[in-house]
């Protein structure tokens, strides 16, 4: 039977530690003042979310969310042991492309020095939260069929130039960080029903979408970008804007349904999973499904407590991390479940 199989896995976070302390002191250049900007403090963000630091890139303009994809690229390129060449398709989530088009998909290419005549084709794909699951189906879905042979899904987000330091903005604002985690997946011949990826499920409810949105520019209005520097209400377009309750409450909901999905469609039991992987967005969540999902505690990873929320990234980045730590190890079963603004949600059963 052909499947598809995850060949190399990488991630990158930029060296910038935020922590809750110094948060509430920056102002929207990143930079320390002396007076707090916004009101917060650690207890509370520490209580409601889990989260303890997160990564910013430097304000110097240079980096952008590709950037990120790129170096997380470079180490599952590296880990999987194909080059860049080899790749015949990328797959890039985002909320945060550098530029509104082309996609971020294309400058990776780029970057990798793969593009020109031959140039591998190019996806960007727009599921937020949920981004590197509908990538790694879309990615499974091409390489069971034949399409493309050695796909590289990438989930980057430079959040830090987007959110709101002010008091105004303190819900979402403390939530999120920088990063990017990446896996280079191709074909495998097996006969084991449990090898490389065995089950991707992806849905959507679009009636939430306005419940964690970013609008940043209205095509449907003229001028289709209000701005005016003065106006600090106005410029709220600008940053993403969410009803963390109905969220947080959906997440719980979905997560839940989706992973008791996965497990009735696969027949497979927590004996014979070794991880589960859930999106980070808040450890509350995590701890829900958890336990409404009865998932043993002890094979639950999360990373939300040193990244924050990095939206397409923290299921490679949270693998990523336990790896190095020495907790996964090579071809460990990973149940993966996400949530995500749309509504959208998935999960994915696969070897690492
Ligand atoms: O990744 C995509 C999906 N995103 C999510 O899943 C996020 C889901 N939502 C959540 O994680 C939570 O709803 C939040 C962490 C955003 C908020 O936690 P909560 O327990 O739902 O708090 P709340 O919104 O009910 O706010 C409680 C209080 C409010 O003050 P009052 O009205 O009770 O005086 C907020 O203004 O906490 C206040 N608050 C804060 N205080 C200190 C909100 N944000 C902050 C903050 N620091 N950063």
């Amino acid at each position: 039977m052909l499947r598809s199989t995850i060949l190399g896995l990488g991630s990158y976070v930029p060296d910038r530690v935020v922590t809750n302390d110094e948060i509430r002191f920056l102002n929207d250049q990143h930079v320390k003042c002396a007076e707090p900007q916004t009101e917060t403090n650690d207890e509370w963000i520490k209580k409601r979310t889990g989260i303890e630091a997160r990564r910013y890139v430097p304000n110097d303009g240079k980096i952008g969310s590709s950037d990120l994809g790129l170096y997380a690229s470079q180490r599952a390129l590296e880990d999987a042991g194909v080059t860049a060449k080899e790749i015949d398709c990328i797959i890039f989530a985002t909320l945060s492309p550098d530029i509104h088009f082309p996609g971020n998909a294309v400058f990776l290419q780029s970057k990798l020095g793969i593009d020109g005549e031959d140039g591998c084709a190019c996806f960007d794909i727009r599921q937020q939260c949920s981004g590197f699951i509908y990538g790694m189906q879309m990615a499974d879905s091409f390489i069971k069929t034949g399409v493309y042979k050695r796909v590289l899904v990438v989930g980057g987000e430079l959040h830090s130039h987007s959110l709101d330091y002010t008091t105004r903005g303190r819900d979402v604002m403390v939530l999120f960080g920088d990063g990017a985690g990446a896996v280079v997946m191709g074909p495998k011949e097996t006969d084991s029903p449990t090898d490389g990826v065995l089950y991707t499920h992806c849905g959507a409810d679009g009636s939430g979408a306005m419940d964690l949105h970013l609008k940043v520019f209205e095509i449907a209005k003229l001028p289709y970008v209000y701005y005016d520097a003065k106006n600090r209400d106005q410029n709220s377009i600008m940053y993403p804007q969410m009803d963390g309750k109905k969220v947080f409450l959906n997440a719980v909901r979905a997560m839940v349904a989706s992973v008791g999905r996965a497990l009735r469609e696969t027949q497979l039991t927590w004996k014979d999973i070794d991880w589960f992987v859930p999106h980070q967005a808040n450890l509350r969540i995590n701890e829900a499904v958890v336990q409404y999902a009865e998932i043993p505690p002890e094979k639950a990873l999360n990373t939300i407590q040193y990244y924050g929320n990095t939206t397409a990234a923290t299921v490679p980045l949270t693998i990523d991390h336990w790896r190095k730590a020495g907790k996964v190890k090579k071809g460990d079963l990973v149940l993966s479940t996400v949530f995500g603004a749309g509504f959208t949600w998935g999960s994915a059963i696969f070897r690492v």
